[in-house]
Parts: structure tokens; C-alpha cells; sequence
């Protein structure tokens, strides 16, 4: 069983971030996925063929459930992606990420 951390956390700087449209708190030096995750929001995108909502599930990078549009720029892995102040972040829409995996080769399963 895990056990919370209590102590010893130093926080950065509160920033302002906008996740589909609306503010959300952030913090310098964490992901957009724990400044999501904190916040309560926890589907990142949603799949292709039936539109299941995912978010985080690897947390480091490799599994890409939790891609999201960051800035225009869309596929992102927000969980390794750091908050930056005034960064506009949406949910991941089914048609990049078939776009993203029809560039790898891969069937969508989604
Ligand atoms: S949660 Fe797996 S790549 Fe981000």
C-alpha cells in the first residue's frame, strides 16, 4: 500500500494555464497531466473507433494515452510536457491521433 507524501514537497510558482477554454492552476516544474490530474480532470483524449476516454496510464512517456494539443501543436505526451504560463492545451480529438498512428504504420484500435 502507498502512502501520501506529507512533507518536503517544494512547489514552483503558481501560473495560469487554459485547458480547453477554461483557467486552470499550475504550478512551474510539473506536467500538464498533474496540473490536470489535480485539478480533477482525468480524460486527456478520447479514442478513434469508440471514443473512450483516456488519460494517464504509463505516466512516463511511453504508452501515449494521454496525448493532448498543446499550443496548436497536437500528439503531445502531457505527461512528460512541463507547464509553461499562458499555454493553451486541448483535448486530444480522435482525427490527430488516427493521423499520428496512420504515420507510424499502426491499425487504429481505439
Ligand atoms: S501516460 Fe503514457 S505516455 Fe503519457
Amino acid at each position: 500500500m502507498g502512502t501520501r507524501i506529507t512533507s518536503g514537497i517544494e512547489r514552483g510558482s503558481p501560473i495560469q494555464i487554459e485547458v480547453d477554454g477554461r483557467a486552470l492552476q499550475a504550478y512551474e516544474g510539473e506536467t500538464i497531466a498533474a496540473a490536470m490530474i489535480a485539478s480533477g480532470i482525468t480524460s486527456f483524449r478520447h479514442t478513434a473507433k469508440h471514443s473512450s476516454p483516456r488519460g494517464i496510464f504509463c505516466g512516463m512517456g511511453v504508452c501515449f494515452d494521454c496525448l493532448m494539443t498543446v499550443d496548436g501543436v497536437p500528439n503531445v505526451r502531457s505527461c512528460i510536457t512541463k507547464v509553461r504560463e499562458g499555454m493553451k492545451v486541448r483535448t486530444q480529438d480522435e482525427h490527430a491521433w488516427g493521423e499520428h498512428r496512420d504515420s507510424l504504420g499502426e491499425e487504429h484500435h481505439g
